[in-house]
């Protein structure tokens, strides 16, 4: 691992640490016997790393649309609406279905997670999207579509509450970089424990927001990704590059 991305490390994780210190103290300070444990985020072993066998599989999951899950009838699944019996629960079932057959190393939620006119709790609904992932203690990382924000939370509030859940890996955005947009961020996959490359990212993967909608010379439109973007992509490609 590079110096510089140990020193990532280091400030992503002091943050947590802080918080840590903080709920202790509260609770010293403050003691409540009725009051649960401090929740703290599960973390996934870091860094990700290939197998021994060399693979490492990721399972992308795109467009769940999901809202509030039960009460929530699907779409597009035929002329009757996938019956009665057909909501956001059977996508809950095909992703659990999905993680048990293929034995994911990551999950990539590529946008539209939730669906903002049918979620009436942006929290709630995203818990219950990503559900799947968090049961099976998968690692997944996370990013936008256009439809995430349309229901309570914000771009940046999504961002951050996804970086905060269980076995995530997302990032809102590079630390130290005035990025456009929230959820840009790498991930490095490192080479297995007892192999040469246990210190080494074989596999860089760059999650950027390609934005929600946009107005254009007053044309409605789709986002894009931007300027301040890119420059970060090649910054820390270059970086990665020479390590
Ligand atoms: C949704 O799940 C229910 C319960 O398992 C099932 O009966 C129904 O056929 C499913 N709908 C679709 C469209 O797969
Ligand atoms: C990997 O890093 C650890 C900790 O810095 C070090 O002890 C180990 O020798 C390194 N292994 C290789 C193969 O570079």
């Amino acid at each position: 691992m590079s110096s510089s991305s140990l020193t990532t490390l280091v400030s992503l994780l002091l943050p947590c640490l802080l918080s840590l210190l903080l709920l202790h103290l509260s609770t010293v300070l403050d003691p409540d016997p009725d009051a649960a444990a401090p929740r703290v985020k599960k973390a996934p072993p870091l860094p990700l790393r290939f197998r021994h066998d060399g693979t490492f599989k990721i399972l992308q999951v795109a467009d769940m649309h999901f809202g509030n899950g039960a009460a929530t009838r699907c779409r597009d699944v035929g002329p009757d609406g996938g019956g009665a019996l057909c909501s956001d629960l059977n996508t809950t079932r095909f992703l659990r279905r999905l993680i048990e057959a293929e034995k994911p190393d990551l999950i990539a939620f590529t946008g539209d997670n939730i669906f903002g006119t049918s979620a009436t709790d942006a929290a709630e609904s995203l818990l219950k999207a990503i559900s799947p992932a968090m049961e099976f203690k998968v690692p997944w990382a996370a990013i936008l579509g256009n439809h995430d924000q349309e229901s309570t939370m914000t771009r940046e509030e999504l961002m951050t509450f996804m970086s905060l859940m269980d076995y995530s890996v997302s990032q809102v955005n590079p630390p130290g970089f005035l990025v456009h947009g929230f959820g840009n961020y790498h991930i490095g996959i490192h080479g297995p424990y007892g192999s040469e490359l246990v210190n080494t990212s074989l596999l860089n993967l760059y999650f950027l927001d390609s934005g929600d909608r946009e107005v254009v010379n007053g044309v409605k439109t789709y986002g894009w990704i931007k300027e301040s973007q890119q420059a970060w992509l090649r910054s820390i490609s270059l970086e990665l590059q020479v390590h």
